[in-house]
């Protein structure tokens, strides 16, 4: 059987963020990140996999703080584009958090759900803080509205969204822009 060929710009409707406006937005946000932290002191950054990876390792090498790298993965049961609302836990941290800095690092907050479980479950560690900074925000689908969001970088609107981590069936993610998919693809 043959591999087939795509060209994976092909499927984007229209570039959402560009590469340039990504590189400004993670120097923005890790000036404000460095600066409501002690000099010195250190940051457990938690990336949620596996969106958060590309933005993590970004943003991470804007901060001025030393930090320690950790990763979750969560899932929501089901295999459609959006968060069905039951999330499960698929990898739990390997760092112990207790009186450390925490610092949420995620692709994208839709509904909220998967953020709120995951510092809910956090909070329970006594970590010293629990901060939570987010490439983008779709606002309009919130339906856990407690989640506190510290750093936000774009809003975005009510479309699906992929590229610089963000995936369609773990597609698209090594596109260096933020694309809307063409709505055929997904719906
Ligand atoms: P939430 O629980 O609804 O806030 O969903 C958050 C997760 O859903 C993110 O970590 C993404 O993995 C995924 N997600 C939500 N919207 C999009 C999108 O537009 N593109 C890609 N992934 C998305
Ligand atoms: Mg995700």
């Amino acid at each position: 059987m043959t591999n087939p060929k795509t060209d994976m710009r092909d499927d984007i409707k229209e570039v959402v963020v560009s590469e340039q406006e990504i590189k400004a937005e993670n120097k923005r946000l890790a000036a404000k990140i460095s600066s409501h932290y002690d000099d010195g002191e250190e940051v457990i950054m938690v990336g949620i996999l596996r969106g958060a990876v590309i933005f993590m390792a970004d943003l991470a090498r804007e901060i001025d703080s030393p930090v320690i790298f950790d990763f979750m993965d969560v899932s929501s049961y089901g295999k459609d584009a959006y968060t069905s609302g039951n999330v499960r836990i698929i990898k739990d941290l390997e760092e112990n958090i207790e009186g450390k800095h925490v610092l949420i690092v995620e692709d994208i907050i839709d509904t909220g759900l998967t953020m709120k479980r995951v510092v809910n479950l956090l909070q329970t560690r006594d970590p010293a803080s629990i901060k939570i900074v987010t490439l983008l925000d779709k606002p309009e689908r919130r339906v856990q509205k407690k989640v506190q969001v510290d750093y936000n970088g774009f809003e975005v609107p009510d479309e699906f969204v992929v590229g610089y981590g963000l995936d369609y069936a773990e597609k698209y993610r090594n596109l260096p822009f933020i694309g809307a998919l063409k709505e055929h693809l997904y719906s």
